[in-house]
């Protein structure tokens, strides 16, 4: 006993509690629907199929017309991040309370450290924020924002001992966050060697600050120069990049929130030519576009600013969805990091400074179906594949979530796909006074949203409680992931060539590295001079040659030039 009072709750309504019927819907996982009910004793899914047999006292949900899906995975969530001078607005709690009223009953959310922090301190931070608010479950990715050997230690003491198994490397926010080529390498060196995965914000920093510098020059101070600031050749220059890095250390590569078709493409290319790289889109791409950015009012203008920004063309959000179908892309997050109006007017005369971020946590479930299975570009399992159990396969937490099946976590969304409603921030859960999707109709509802065993929403009602959720530690070495890094490193090792040893005549370098020529093998050539090594049977017209500026003949052999 931990001392603290225990509330004994009557035997009848401890059943009514722990046991639940989901009956007469359609179960959908990633790969197949089934007719079927779903019985959840203790928080766990006990047993799918018809005609089960449940105790008396269990409480019934009807689903008839209904899917019965894994509740929703959000891979990216800022819920209150300290950034760029303030804070999110949607918390732990008003964050969480929001993925359950949409379908989403874990978020991943990250601990991000400043720059020379000890990332575990970082991770601890985020847990005692987290902890007592979260009414879902939550993981966290840890972020590297600087380079040293102890950082690298830590990684490994995260992994270990916290439940981390992957951590994220900005390219972007130079002066912050940003890591160069160097130690991108390095963190991902050691994210191979701990077995965890490496993600990256690919967006090429340094290009973004000269143009950031022009633009202002130039007098474009709205938020249209955000986007101006960044155009997609450079998200799609950083993504191709981090692949390239990844690659030549053989470690796994999550690319996180990509937003256009240039960067989509080239992670796809990488992924064609065998780089082990997964990617993940958000709401916010697939549910709407950068001509917003050209709004003639400023705040509606700002609340859509976010990094990578949204891209001003409308083909992107439909083209982005095409890619989550065929698997270019496989998960889908929303990178949930919301400022209110007057957040976002500290930088009303400079875009630089308006805080990144907007919603969708809350959203997500609705848009992707809409945008997806509505429009008939991915049918309900690829709906689930990318909203829940890809995401669980990646991150080392399948089939406790991401799947409805004996023994999986009861995270479960009973989703009405004939209801609408209008999306508003007049009538939504989250904190923020803004909302992205504004006046987006959107067919797809969680009536009943069922969070480890619990019925948590209830024809839209929200009964969520603050710390009911649990941290979900993600163990290292995902199978996923890692299942074929080993054998790849040994099919792709280099191979030493054997042959005979060569036994000529080498040059001669002086300590500073000069050449020390051999006489008889100068060749002038106009004003300057080659030496050559003597080979046998020499026939190449391509030898190396070292240039060197003296007479042919001047000094003797021996001597330095
Ligand atoms: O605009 C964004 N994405 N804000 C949050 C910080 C980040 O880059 O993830
Ligand atoms: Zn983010």
């Amino acid at each position: 006993m931990n001392g603290h009072h225990v509330k004994k709750i009557p035997i009848h309504l401890q059943s009514a509690q722990n046991r639940l019927l989901i009956k007469g819907g359609r179960v959908v996982n990633d790969d197949m629907m089934q007719d079927a009910d779903v019985y959840i004793e203790d928080g766990i899914i006990k047993q799918v199929g018809t005609n089960l047999h449940t105790p008396g006292g269990t409480r019934v949900v009807e689903a008839k017309g209904h899917l019965v899906m894994p509740g929703g995975i959000d891979t990216h969530t800022h819920m209150q991040l300290p950034f760029m001078g303030t804070f999110a607005v949607d918390d732990f709690y008003t964050g969480t309370r929001a993925a359950l009223a949409g379908g989403t009953t874990m978020i991943m959310d990250f601990a991000i450290p400043q720059k020379g922090e000890s990332l575990v301190e970082a991770y601890h931070r985020w847990r005692s924020w987290a902890d007592p608010k979260v009414c879902c479950d939550y993981a966290l990715h840890v972020g590297v924002t600087w380079w040293c050997d102890k950082v690298g230690k830590e990684m490994e003491e995260l992994t270990e001992e916290h439940g981390i198994n992957s951590f994220k490397m900005f390219m972007a926010y130079k002066d912050t966050w940003q890591l160069d080529d160097h130690d991108l390498l390095e963190s991902f060196k050691q994210c191979k060697e701990i077995g965890a995965l490496a993600q990256v914000h690919a967006e090429n920093g340094d290009i973004i600050k000269e143009n950031t510098a022009k633009l202002l020059d130039m007098g474009i101070t709205g938020p249209e120069g955000h986007e101006l600031s960044r155009p997609e050749e450079v998200e799609a220059e950083a993504t191709n990049r981090a692949c390239v890095l990844a690659n030549q250390i053989g470690c796994p590569l999550y690319i996180c929130n990509i937003m256009s078709k240039s960067a989509a493409s080239a992670l796809g290319e990488h992924r064609r030519r065998g780089t082990l790289v997964w990617g993940e889109t958000i709401a916010a791409a697939l549910g709407t576009d950068g001509s917003h950015y050209y709004n003639p009012c400023w705040q509606h203008a700002a609340g859509h600013v976010l990094s990578p920004p949204l891209r001003n063309d409308s083909s992107t959000p439909s083209s982005l969805m095409e890619l989550l179908d065929v698997g270019d892309l496989q998960t889908t997050g929303t990178d949930n990091c919301t400022f209110s109006a007057s957040q976002k007017a500290l930088g009303k005369d400079d875009f630089t400074k308006i805080p990144n971020g907007v919603n969708g946590v809350e959203d997500r479930m609705s848009v992707i179906w809409e945008k997806g299975v509505v429009s008939g570009k991915i049918d309900p399992c690829k709906f689930v594949a990318v909203t829940s159990t890809n995401a669980a396969k990646i991150f080392n937490i399948y089939p406790k979530k991401g799947r409805i099946a004996v023994g999986s976590d009861a995270d479960i969304v009973v989703w009405n796909p004939h209801a609408t409603r209008t999306i508003s921030a007049k009538t939504h859960y989250q904190a923020v006074d803004f909302n992205i999707f504004e006046g987006m109709e959107v067919h797809g509802i969680a009536d009943y949203v069922i969070c480890h065993g619990r019925v948590v929403v209830e024809e839209g009602n929200v009964r969520a409680v603050s710390g009911m959720g649990k941290f979900v530690p993600t163990p290292s070495h995902s199978p996923y992931v890692y299942g074929r890094v080993q054998e790849r490193d040994i099919a792709n090792a280099p191979k030493k060539v054997d042959r005979a040893p060569y036994d000529g005549p080498v040059i001669q370098l002086n300590n500073q590295g000069l050449t020390q020529a051999v006489e008889s093998s100068i060749i002038p050539t106009n004003q300057e001079f080659y030496t050559r090594g003597a080979q046998m049977n020499d026939k190449s017209p391509k030898r190396p040659s070292v240039k060197v500026h003296n007479p042919p003949g001047g000094k003797a052999s021996g001597s330095f030039w």
